[in-house]
């Protein structure tokens, strides 16, 4: 009885750890477990790289402005576009060109909320469909000041695969037209179990 009970709990244990390393079960229970064994998880590091299509122009934009200020506070806050929120949901590639193969898509809102320079917060979800991180997401939540040649962004948390990430992005912008349309360069590094 006693030998029963031990090899019934050691094959829990290996059932367990088994699933910690695949663990994308999004069941209440499975959550619950998950959470539960977060002492016996080593905590690992993903770095992703990929490129943001910011399409605003054309027949097919995948960013449109929703909302804008009617009253400007400063002269520069008209030159900033301080007020305007824009909702995208935006491609992610793996490659600069706009044929690259598709590894999710960025979905949220940038909105200027700097007076005095351009600097926008960025409130996005990237939602990932490609390989191992199909169907997990990172949600990302920063200041991103365009114009300056790295950008870092914190990422707060992560869904699936990246269940209480917590890292770092950096934007570099690869090619932007007159039009409004960027190629952002994104590295991400991410701690997660
Ligand atoms: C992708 O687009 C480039 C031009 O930007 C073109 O040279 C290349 O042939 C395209 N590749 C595919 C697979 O369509
Ligand atoms: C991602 O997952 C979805 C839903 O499970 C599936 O339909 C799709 O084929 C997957 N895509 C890739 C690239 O693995």
């Amino acid at each position: 009885m006693g030998k029963l009970y031990m090899h019934a709990t050691l094959c829990s244990v290996i059932l367990l750890s088994i699933s910690f390393v695949h663990c994308v079960d999004q069941d209440p229970v499975a959550v619950e477990d998950w959470f539960k064994g977060i002492d016996t998880m080593k905590e690992k590091l993903t770095k992703l790289h990929f490129y943001f299509h910011d399409i605003v122009s054309g027949n097919n934009p995948t960013a449109m402005r929703v909302a804008k200020s009617t009253t400007y506070s400063s002269l520069t806050g008209t030159l900033t576009g301080f007020g305007n929120v824009v909702m995208a949901d935006d491609v992610l590639t793996s490659g600069p060109e706009a044929n690259s193969t598709i590894v999710g898509r960025a979905q949220g809102i940038y909105a200027s909320a700097s007076m005095e320079d351009i600097g926008f917060l960025m409130t996005m979800n990237l939602a990932f469909s490609d390989g191992d991180f199909n169907g997990s997401t990172l949600s990302l939540l920063g200041r991103n000041p365009v114009l300056h040649e790295y950008r870092e962004m914190p990422i707060v948390g992560g869904s699936g695969v990246f269940r209480m990430a917590r890292g770092t992005a950096t934007a570099k912008t690869y090619t932007f037209n007159l039009l409004g349309d960027a190629i952002v360069e994104y590295n991400v590094m991410v701690s997660h179990y």
